[in-house]
């Protein structure tokens, strides 16, 4: 059964002689829409890429099928939503474009892989282990795995305002103007002690630019203001202030409730989607049922501000 609805048409004035009409058409709860009608590589006008913003900051996860793009057209179209971020993983850059990285399981002939072989294996949202997170992440599919005609490597989406949303008043009252510490270190030791790490080690240099954070576990959208959780399971170690016990109890908790089918969408690949999520709204896992067939993305961080 097709769940689709579609919400949005742009005025017909707008979409130009033999151009398809711009729609927005809801995939998720809430979450995940395919932008229609926008072709990436043509470029987008001013009114265009307002009508794409609108729609990335309403459904905070937003799809742009069928698109031809060499890296410099990605660069190009995720500047124009704010200041691209060079990832410090200076070795898994696309080359000639370090603001690209690579996400992929493909090996080299001496076995090392070409991109980040294990990004996203845990729940989380993009660099919130640095002290101004990304705000929105633009990915872009370029080889995407199938077995049996099956479509392999989803990503899946959780909508932290409506996990938020949904919290009992006596939790909301809890975790109110509490804060919780996110850590890269500690997501690279949780992910090697369950035999997960697929990737170089960090430098010691790598490392001392990287020092834990702390972030409020509620933090408010900086763009339509709604109330987001903010506690990761790849990421978040601690709960400031609390005893160990409590502390933990009180994240699982809340992964739960972001763990929660509800508030998801669950993106199936294809090759040329050009993906763009909000990483406030939401947090995101990657599936990894594809052992070695081939999948290839290309990421682009933007800055976001200091949550708050
Ligand atoms: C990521 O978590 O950044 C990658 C997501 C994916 O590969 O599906």
């Amino acid at each position: 059964m097709d769940s689709s609805i579609t919400l949005r048409h742009s005025p017909p004035s707008d979409t130009g002689a033999g151009r398809p009409e711009r729609e927005v058409v809801l995939k998720g709860p809430g979450i995940g829409a395919e932008v229609r009608g926008v072709d990436v590589a043509r470029g987008l006008d001013d009114e265009a890429f307002e009508f794409v913003r609108n729609a990335l900051h309403e459904y905070s996860v937003i799809v742009l099928r069928d698109q031809d793009l060499a890296p410099a057209e990605q660069t190009a179209f995720t500047k124009r939503l704010g200041e691209m971020r060079v990832s410090f993983y200076n070795r898994y850059g696309v080359p000639g474009h370090p603001e690209l990285s690579v996400v992929s399981n493909i090996r080299k002939e001496d076995g090392e892989a070409i991109g980040i072989a294990d990004a996203g294996m845990l729940w989380h949202t993009d660099a919130s282990y640095l002290k101004t997170p990304d705000m929105y992440t633009v990915l872009y599919g370029l080889q995407i795995p199938q077995r049996d005609g099956q479509v392999l490597g989803d990503t899946v989406f959780t909508s932290a305002w409506r996990a938020y949303e949904a919290l009992p008043e006596a939790m909301k009252k809890r975790i109110a103007g509490l804060r919780a510490t996110h850590s890269f270190i500690h997501h690279l030791d949780k992910k090697k002690r369950a035999g997960n790490l697929k990737r170089a080690p960090l430098t010691e240099a790598q490392k001392a630019e990287l020092p834990d954070v702390d972030h409020p576990i509620v933090r408010t959208h900086p763009v339509n203001g709604r109330p987001c959780l903010f506690v990761t399971e790849g990421h978040t170690s601690a709960v400031v202030g609390l005893p160990e016990d409590e502390s933990d109890a009180l994240l699982e908790a809340l992964w739960t409730q972001l763990k929660n089918p509800a508030f998801h969408y669950r993106h199936s690949w294809r090759k040329g989607d050009l993906i763009v999520w909000d990483n406030c709204a939401v947090h995101h896992l990657a599936v990894f049922d594809y052992g070695d067939i081939p999948r290839r993305l290309h990421r682009a961080g933007i800055l976001g501000p200091e949550p708050f």
